[in-house]
């Protein structure tokens, strides 16, 4: 079987395709990514050069080079995770999200039209939801959930959700759809929460918690995420969607104390900056329709996770120091520069 993994020289994406490698040594993995700033070629090593492995530095929008692609390769499963995925950016500018997340899709899905793909799989996130009051703990997103999605990167991830849907109705093409909450773990862009807090910490730089640090995430291990993908390719039916969730809710304030102290950093580090715009309060996923109908359940715990994804980034410094003394240092002026400590 050939998997096409869009987007594998990012965080989940790279994660997914050393997961199915380990789990379907059998299989042929062809990676599609355009390496943009969070794209490392650098996580592939272990991989590249590998037989049953091929990678193909290309642009999901450019159809073009799908065509070309699906002719060469026809794929027999289609994992799109290449995205425009990180929050401040699309509030910063929210074109490339749209371009990438919605019309990157769109070439993706009629490139498996053409080509009679046997399966598609959209990979997105509880963001297209919207977010939940903090005084309303009952309140879960279920996949009936209406989208209401708050920020540009959710409302081009709830396009591109919807329009993944409509392909499997009018044209019969056979996709799942998943929507994941917070992931952590190893090669995670230390833009997201945790790797930012690890690095920073790590230089003994300051922890920047946006607004009251009250905001709640719900936190999956990444190669849960990795499983439960698989999970629905084996068993989810077409034209269905499937929330992912860790059932691990946390207080960013709280994760970021536990950051502290488990690099045996003082809290004095943490300073509470300006609020991020439109901050969505709390996610929380009903993931029970995944463990009832297909029997998935996370494996991780978030101590165990949280010690892991720790123990990665201090035995892996070089592959996130390199990151963050190249461009990445402008982008950090940028959303952080001007953002006054609050405390
Ligand atoms: P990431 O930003 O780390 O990686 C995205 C990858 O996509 C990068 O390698 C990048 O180079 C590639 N890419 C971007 N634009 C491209 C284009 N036009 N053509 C080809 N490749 C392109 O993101 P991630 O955190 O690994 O997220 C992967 C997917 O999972 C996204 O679709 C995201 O919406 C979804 N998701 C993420 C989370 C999370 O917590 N990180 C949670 C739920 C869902
Ligand atoms: P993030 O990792 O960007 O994921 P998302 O916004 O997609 O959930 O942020 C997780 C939470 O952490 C979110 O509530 C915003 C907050 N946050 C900070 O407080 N400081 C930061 O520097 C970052 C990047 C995020």
């Amino acid at each position: 079987m050939t998997v096409l993994v869009t987007g594998g020289a990012g965080f989940i994406g790279a994660n997914f395709l050393f997961y199915w490698l380990k789990a379907h040594p059998g299989d042929r993995v062809v990676c599609v990514d355009r390496l943009t700033y969070a794209g490392n070629l650098s996580t592939l090593a272990a991989v590249l050069g590998r037989p049953g492995f091929r990678f193909i530095r290309a642009d999901i929008c450019c159809r073009e080079g799908m065509e070309r692609l699906f002719r060469e390769e026809r794929p027999d499963v289609v994992v799109n995770f290449a995205a425009e995925s990180h929050v401040d950016r699309s509030i910063d500018g929210p074109e490339v999200f749209l371009q990438t997340n919605v019309m990157g899709t769109a070439a993706l899905l009629d490139a498996c039209r053409k080509y009679e793909t046997p399966r598609f799989h959209q990979v997105s996130t509880d963001e297209v939801y919207g977010d939940l009051p903090l005084e309303r703990p009952d309140l879960r997103f279920t996949e009936e959930t209406p989208l209401q999605a708050s920020s540009p990167y959710s409302a081009s991830k709830a396009a591109a959700d919807l329009l993944v849907l409509a392909y499997c109705r009018t044209y019969g093409l056979p996709a799942t759809v998943s929507r994941c909450s917070n992931n952590y773990g190893p090669f995670q862009f230390p833009e997201k929460l945790i790797p930012l807090m690890i690095a920073n910490a790590l230089q003994d730089k300051p922890l920047p918690v946006y607004g009251t640090g009250r905001n709640v995430r719900d936190w999956l291990y990444v190669e849960d995420h990795c499983r439960a993908i698989d999970v629905i390719l084996q068993r989810g039916r077409p034209g269905e969607v499937y929330n992912i969730g860790g059932n691990h809710e946390m207080e960013n304030i709280a994760l970021v104390r536990r950051i502290c102290q488990e690099l045996g950093k003082p809290e004095s580090l943490i300073a509470y900056v300006a609020d991020r715009k439109g901050h969505d309060l709390r996610y929380a996923i009903d993931s029970g329709k995944l463990q009832q109908e297909l029997g998935w359940q996370p494996e991780t715990s978030f101590e165990e996770g949280i010690r892991r994804t720790v123990r990665w980034y201090l035995e892996n410094r070089s592959w996130w120091e390199e990151i963050v003394s190249g461009e990445y240092r402008d982008y950090y002026q940028k959303m952080y520069g001007d953002r006054q400590a609050l405390s």
